[in-house]
């Protein structure tokens, strides 16, 4: 196969090369061989219409569909050249992996980002180079690498600014301390630094180092400048260092939750009866600690706060759910934070305020042992153990009663066994809360850990009016829960009075 070399065409070609490259977002490389395939394909219909010197074997072939000049037989014909249905499905990804040891878990997030669609185009600094190859990365992501900003290949025609620019986002991912400074400062000496101070994508760091690095005041005002520029961070993570017996904060996020961070960055901007509403949710229960071994708990599986979560996601608010302990996975679109006992549920509560709407959803345990045993606890002959048990934090009446940050419209839930209406009213008043979602859950009827649900919505009527009962019939938990959006819509739409 002939191969052409580019800088030997002459100036005038070069130059409407160029700049048809820079129209298309594309290399020069790349157009050549677009203009190339196209040719090859016009030829190729041509020969379809029977317009290279061949006879017409169907006069249909050559005529037109629907008014369309052209749109003849091939037309019809699925089109040969995949490149255009794939640009508008793939976001394209340019990925710079930094210099640290974190670098080998750049190559699984290649292949996470692939997955989920991405077309992503890696740049590796010098230091990065240490830890990974340029092949590797290249293999995963089917695409030559990037390494040098005076590579006379692609920066024939700017690559650095192509790199910039023809992409939905750029990932730095580890991105070292150093590499942060130099952002943080505006520094373009070499590929990764130019491509980042000539974007006007959004970027999404993974930072990755050491936690005295991490902790450094320096790299403090670096993050803090790097974030009042717009950067968005994820991680790092708590956990074991690559040095021997260090720990802390400093891990680089996982390959999955930074590819599912960049798709949150990709996706369009929220639309539905929810856009731009945040919404705080609890679900499941939570495990209180007696021992190491053992925890005080309940049955709750958390499926009607999921299911709740996903509905407002869908609906187009900007969703955090905070969970106890349960086998179900993250909704899409949703930000979810992890407990386990409920003084950690406070808090996570507490700090993602404020919110338009809190909705508390988890089953809570009431009460924790008063002291926790370091130890398990073991059988004696002397009798059973002393448990105390003191009262957990009540979250709802805690959020309910805020001075400030409570959030408009708070809603409780009251899972009851009997006399279902009168103690989620007298809860309802109790807590302080706006409305509450009251459910049987008899074990009779299966609500606990089962996928349907039998729900009355309870709503406070606005300055001392009358609080307003609805029954709904018997739903699969999922059938509630978009009911319920579809009724927080309608209220903050103002199409509702209660
Ligand atoms: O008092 P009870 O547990 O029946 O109240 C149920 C409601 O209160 C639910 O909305 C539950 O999420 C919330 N709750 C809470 N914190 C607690 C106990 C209950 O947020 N400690």
């Amino acid at each position: 196969m002939a191969s052409i070399t580019v800088r030997r065409l002459d100036d005038n070609l070069k130059a409407q090369l160029r700049l048809r490259a820079a129209r298309h977002g594309r290399s020069v490389e790349d157009e050549v061989r677009t203009i190339l395939r196209e040719a090859a394909n016009s030829s190729t219909s041509a020969r379809m219409r029977g317009e290279v010197g061949e006879p017409k074997a169907d006069s249909r072939a050559s005529s037109t569909r629907d008014g369309e000049p052209g749109n003849g037989q091939f037309a019809q014909a699925p089109h040969p050249n995949p490149l255009p249905a794939r640009a508008e499905r793939e976001r394209k990804i340019t990925l710079i992996i930094g210099g640290g040891i974190a670098a080998y878990k750049a190559l699984d997030l290649i292949r996470r980002l692939k997955e989920r669609d991405a077309h992503v185009r890696c740049v590796l600094t010098r230091a990065a180079q240490q830890f990974v190859t340029p092949l590797s990365a290249s293999a995963l992501a089917h695409e030559r690498v990037y390494t040098d900003l005076f590579d006379p290949q692609s920066e024939f025609d700017a690559g650095h600014i192509r790199l910039a620019r023809d992409c939905d986002m750029i990932v730095v991912a580890p991105a070292t301390a150093d590499l942060m400074a130099k952002m943080a400062h505006g520094h373009a000496d070499d590929l990764a630094t130019a491509i980042l101070l000539a974007t006007n994508r959004p970027v999404l760091l993974a930072p990755a180092m050491n936690p005295l690095m991490w902790n450094n005041p320096a790299t403090r005002r670096n993050l803090a400048r790097l974030k009042s520029d717009g950067i968005l961070v994820i991680g790092p993570n708590a956990g074991e260092m690559a040095e021997a017996n260090e720990a802390g904060i400093g891990r680089m996020a996982e390959p999955i939750e930074i590819a599912d961070a960049a798709m949150q960055v990709l996706r369009p901007a929220p639309t539905g009866p929810l856009a731009g509403k945040r919404i705080l949710i609890t679900a499941g229960p939570t495990h209180e600690p007696i021992d190491p071994v053992r925890y005080i708990a309940n049955r709750s599986s958390g499926k009607q706060g999921f299911a709740i979560a996903a509905s407002a996601a869908a609906a187009g608010a900007d969703v955090t759910l905070i969970s106890g302990p349960v086998g179900l996975s993250d909704p899409p679109g949703v930000r979810v934070i992890r407990v386990e006992v409920a003084r950690d549920m406070l808090k996570q509560v507490e700090d993602a305020l404020p919110a338009d709407i809190a909705i508390f959803a988890a089953a809570v345990a009431d009460w924790r042992v008063a002291r926790e045993g370091d130890q398990k606890i073991k059988k004696t002959s002397s009798g059973l153990p002393p448990l105390q048990l003191v009262e957990n934090p009540d979250i709802l009446a805690t959020i309910s009663k805020l001075k400030q940050k409570r959030p408009p419209l708070v809603i409780g839930f009251a899972a009851e066994t009997e006399h279902l209406i009168d103690n989620a009213m007298s809860k309802l008043l109790r807590k302080g809360c706006d409305w509450i979602v009251a459910n049987d859950v008899s074990p009779s009827g299966g609500v606990m850990g089962g996928d349907r649900n039998t729900v009355h919505l309870l709503m406070k009527g606005k300055s001392g009016g009358e609080t307003q009962i609805e029954s709904w019939p018997v739903m699969p938990k999922d059938g509630v829960a978009s009911a319920l959006v579809d009724r927080i819509a309608r209220n903050i739409s103002g199409a509702e009075t209660a």
